[in-house]
């Protein structure tokens, strides 16, 4: 099939450069969750110690659920967005009661939790159950705009890159193809300098032989 290459040159990429990130070490859908959480609307780097320290603070589930209010937030304090945190904290109390503790591992259940959309949804589910969801965050709306050589603004064509980002993902592979996707993004794909003599997919992709990678995704109107 015309995407056999697009996944054998990802995976090949990301074996070898993909990051070292604490949350891929793990398979515990509670980690990973959190993590996910997290990265939202902040950077890997930021999050790392965060991370670290939500994780020894409230190792589990149901440490977290049992926690108080300023506990959770006092944690998340310098992180922003504290509606993501009373999220995290009413979400964990919903999987105690309604899942018996026992995260959810289906697409409906996962998106009916509080503060998960379909990205999210997307990367805990595949990174914690190897579920092929596929994903669709800032960085990899600007990959596959690319490499499809999208001709209008990404806002304008979500459901194209909906399909793009599930067509492309590896079924036999969803855990480490997300992943390698999020990481082309982040290292290769940059907004500004794409680095496409590095890119495993500078061949197949149709703003690269347009010599369009700088003009591409469009800029969204104002
Ligand atoms: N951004 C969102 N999820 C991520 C992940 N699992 N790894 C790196 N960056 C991310």
């Amino acid at each position: 099939s015309v995407v056999q290459p697009l996944r054998t040159s990802l995976k090949i990429w990301y074996d070898q450069w993909g990051r070292d990130l604490p949350w891929r070490q793990t398979l515990d859908p509670y980690a990973i969750w959190i993590s996910e959480i997290m990265l939202q609307q902040t950077q890997v780097k930021t999050v790392i110690p965060y991370y670290q320290r939500w994780l020894k603070r409230f190792p589990t589930l149901e440490v977290l659920a049992a926690a108080d209010q300023q506990q959770v937030l006092k944690l998340w304090q310098g992180l922003g967005y504290y509606a993501r945190a009373r999220n995290l904290h009413r979400a964990a109390q919903i999987i105690v009661t309604e899942w018996g503790g026992r995260f959810p591992d289906t697409l409906d259940a996962v998106l009916q939790l509080p503060g998960v959309g379909k990205t999210t949804a997307g990367g805990i589910l595949s990174a914690a159950f190897d579920q092929p969801v596929p994903i669709l965050d800032g960085n990899v709306k600007r990959v596959l705009a690319r490499l499809t050589a999208l001709s209008v603004p990404p806002k304008r064509a979500l459901l194209h890159l909906w399909l793009v980002s599930e067509q492309v993902l590896d079924p036999e592979y969803p855990r480490g193809f997300n992943q390698a996707l999020m990481d082309l993004g982040a290292t290769i794909c940059l907004p500004k300098q794409p680095s496409c003599d590095r890119c495993p997919w500078s061949e197949f992709c149709q703003a690269y032989l347009l010599n369009l990678q700088t003009k591409l995704p469009m800029s969204e109107p104002r």
